[in-house]
């Protein structure tokens, strides 16, 4: 019997895995064991995205604070993880003396507690409002730009990918309706390039990855009580250059069946049967600039790393 207490999460892991084909979310990924796997994740040599937008980072500031004008300032950040890329921009905009305050939002509570050790003992004085929550229900409690300082949002990380290009869209047209004429946003996309490159970001021979993804079966079985074998499961990735598209798969080695005690159910998966666990979608810049327009930007120009391999795509309401 289902009962009124069933979190959010329990409730998504049951309709992905009722759906045809079944799927999770990958916003699940993200707990304390999660997190320490994606930090070695962007340790890792071949996944360049780190890198890519760090070095982007690390020189962006004037040019958003030439944006921003002298104006202050919330600095909203959707996914914000642990900092580490962001802290380059928070460093240049307090060394040119901007006035804003720092929102980061992110659904991992642990993300969270760790960006908030890391901004109070480097920054103690800096306002800071930390959100733990999905994007659109901290969104929900912020609700709509108010006073006269401007928002200007960042969506790191090529998060965005982790949508479908239309469900992308509707993401960005949402969050236009949070912000108001002259508010910035600041939005992290994966490019495309060498499929050999982009493959081996999501499938490194340590196995960094498929020890990720198989984190959120040990998740499930933590915190909503069901039964994975995570030995009976095997890390699938594709890149399909016509789509853009990088899946994640995990593909069941048997035929068994997974208990959902929260729904009282068993669901039963066949011997090589998938479940899609992540998409990381690729664009190139028209694409990019096309999606901005869609959902009621103007966009203004892309920050781009050395190799052309990451662009933080800004755009104006
Ligand atoms: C790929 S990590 C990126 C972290 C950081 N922005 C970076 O670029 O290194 C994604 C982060 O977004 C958070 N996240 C994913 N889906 C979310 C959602 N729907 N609402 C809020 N946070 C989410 C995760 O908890 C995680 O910390």
């Amino acid at each position: 019997m289902i009962n009124t207490q069933i979190s959010a999460f329990a409730a998504d892991v049951f309709e992905g895995l009722a759906s045809t084909p079944r799927r999770l979310s990958s916003k699940w990924f993200y707990d304390e064991r999660g997190d320490a796997l994606f930090q070695q994740i962007m340790g890792m040599p071949e996944y360049y995205l780190t890198d890519c937008e760090l070095e982007i980072f690390q020189t962006a500031g004037p040019e958003l604070l030439d944006a921003i004008g002298n104006r202050s300032f919330d600095l909203i950040e959707l996914g914000a993880g642990d900092g580490t890329k962001t802290q380059f921009l928070i460093e240049q905009f307090l060394a040119a003396g901007a006035n804003f305050t720092y929102r980061p939002i992110d659904i991992s509570a642990h993300a969270i507690e760790i960006l908030g050790n890391l901004i109070r003992r480097r920054w103690p004085t800096l306002p800071f409002k930390p959100v733990q929550d999905d994007y659109f229900s901290a969104l929900d409690r912020l609700g709509k730009s108010q006073g006269d300082h401007l928002r200007l949002v960042l969506f790191p990380g090529a998060n965005i990918g982790n949508f479908a290009p239309e469900e992308a869209v509707q993401f960005l047209r949402h969050l236009r309706k949070f912000l108001r004429e002259d508010d910035l946003l600041l939005v992290g996309f994966d490019l495309k390039k060498d499929p050999a490159i982009i493959l081996a970001a999501y499938n490194d021979p340590a196995g960094y990855t498929a020890a990720f993804n198989l984190n959120l079966l040990r998740r499930i079985n933590e915190e909503l009580g069901a039964d994975f074998r995570l030995d009976q499961w095997k890390h699938w990735e594709t890149y399909n250059p016509v789509s853009g598209a990088t899946r994640s798969y995990l593909v069941s080695l048997a035929d068994q069946s997974v208990r959902l005690p929260d729904y009282g159910r068993r669901f039963r998966f066949d011997v090589w049967e998938p479940i899609e666990v992540e998409i990381s979608q690729k664009y190139n810049r028209p694409e990019i600039e096309a999606m901005l327009q869609q959902a009621g930007f103007t966009f203004l120009r892309h920050l781009e790393d050395s190799r052309g391999y990451f662009s933080d795509a800004l755009a104006r309401v």
